[in-house]
């Protein structure tokens, strides 16, 4: 693979068509291996001969997280297990994980897609990736690893953790690619500056970050650091895995889908309408050519809207603002971490690091934002003042009354994967 794909250039009609067909089969071969869903389809009155136009996938149930946890360990596999090549598994913050399983077929698709990222991302053939995503039963490293061999490039498995290392690895192996979280990303830099180097001059040019939401405001503060295209990547392993969407790095305005293997709906999270395209909501997804584990409407829980296409003729999703698990609702108010990070970030003196930790006090919840200060700048006067900066700016755009506590630089708990930016204290 040295170039676009003929399907990313192609027309909507094209595109439509493609779709149309693959989601017949999907349909078809879910129905008749997966006995979740033919007991789902059956329940809700449609069979896969219901389903002639796209807009017909509307007709269908939804699937969801507790469907693939009460189909634990192998259920929801379509083909014999020996047929699969791999699984992969989601931790979740609680209950049994999720598991999912891959042909070697599917393995393929999953490494096209991903390599078909890393070239939206600027990535070419001969360049050298790093992958700090955590390789394991997460989809992050290994997804990312098989999709850099796919377009030709050089991979340095070096997984999440241990950071010191990570910088002398970049310093020493000149990786023009880096993949990994965007808030282990922050960490990097500060062991840069920690054993004294300046992270813009090494050789990284290109981030290609996600597994977690995060902002315009951090992509500046990435790209400032290491001065370096700093683009998104998305997926989730019920759907894939990484690779499910990129953005390309000339345009920087949203994820493409790649919609030949993916396809998008975003719904209102109450009644399960489908929502027009540009109307924000929940994202849900239906493989169209995944073998292993068929996904039909797959509600991801993340909230975002749908966009067309820019660079590529393939649909847009939004920046994901967060998920609907991660939405803290106190007093009333509904407030993502990621409105949080941006206004911190708007701040010189603040650094990306922070966590939001929630408690009670009487019967008043009560939301304090603890953020590190840049080490430049630690000085309690200055610090004390921004606080009162930064409250009124949440006050104003969130509408909420929060306390912002300025922390000494390194003492956030620092995550090498996905950063835990809610902490709950609150009795139950
Ligand atoms: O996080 C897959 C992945 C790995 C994507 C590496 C990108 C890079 P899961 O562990 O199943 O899979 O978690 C999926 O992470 O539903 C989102 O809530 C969140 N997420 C993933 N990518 C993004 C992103 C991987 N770019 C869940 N922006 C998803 C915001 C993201 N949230």
């Amino acid at each position: 693979m040295a170039g676009l794909d003929a399907i990313e250039t192609a027309s909507r009609d094209e595109i439509a068509a493609l779709q149309c067909e693959r989601l017949a089969w999907t349909l078809h071969h879910a129905y008749a291996n997966v006995p979740h869903y033919r007991a789902a389809f059956d329940r809700a009155g449609v069979h896969p001969k219901d389903f002639r136009e796209l807009d017909d996938i509307a007709k269908f149930p939804f699937t969801t997280k507790q469907d693939l946890r009460a189909n634990y360990p192998f259920g929801m596999f379509a083909v014999p297990r020996e047929k699969l090549a791999r699984v992969h598994a989601s931790s979740g913050t609680t209950g049994k994980p999720t598991v999912v399983g891959y042909t070697a077929k599917d393995i393929d698709t999953w490494a096209q897609v991903v390599a078909r990222s890393i070239y939206a991302a600027g990535g070419r053939p001969g360049m050298i990736v790093h992958v700090a995503y955590g390789y394991g039963l997460f989809t992050g490293g290994l997804g990312a690893h098989y999709g850099a061999e796919k377009l030709g490039c050089t991979v340095v498995p070096v997984s999440g953790g241990m950071t010191e290392r990570q910088v002398q690895l970049i310093a020493d192996f000149s990786p023009d690619v880096i993949m990994v979280t965007p808030s282990y990303m922050l960490a990097i830099l500060d062991e840069f500056q920690r054993q004294g180097l300046n992270a813009r001059d090494c050789s990284l040019k290109i981030g290609i970050f996600g597994a977690e939401p995060w902002t315009n405001a951090m992509r500046q503060e990435i790209e400032a650091g290491f001065a370096m295209d700093a683009v998104d990547i998305y997926g989730l392993s019920e759907v894939m895995g990484p690779g499910v969407a990129n953005e390309c790095v000339e345009t920087k305005d949203g994820l493409h889908i790649w919609e030949d293997h993916f396809y998008p709906e975003v719904i209102d999270p109450e009644t399960g309408a489908v929502l027009a395209e540009g109307e924000r909501g929940e994202l849900v997804f239906t493989s169209l050519t995944k073998e292993g584990m068929p996904v039909v409407r797959y509600r991801t829980r993340d909230l975002t809207r749908l966009l067309p296409g820019t660079a590529r003729t393939m649909r847009r999703m939004e920046k994901v603002t967060g998920r609907s698990d991660d939405m803290v609702i106190v007093r009333g108010v509904n407030m993502f971490p990621t409105q949080v990070e941006e206004q911190l970030l708007k701040s010189e003196v603040l650094s990306g690091h922070y966590q939001i930790v929630l408690t009670r006090e009487g019967r008043m919840d009560v939301v304090a934002v603890h953020v590190e200060a840049r080490p430049e700048y630690f000085d309690p006067v200055l610090l004390e003042a921004e606080a009162k900066v930064v409250v009124a700016r949440i006050k104003d755009t969130i509408g909420l009354t929060t306390r912002v506590v300025v922390e000494a630089p390194a003492t956030i708990e620092r995550s090498v994967g996905k950063a835990r930016r809610v902490v709950d204290r609150r009795p139950a």
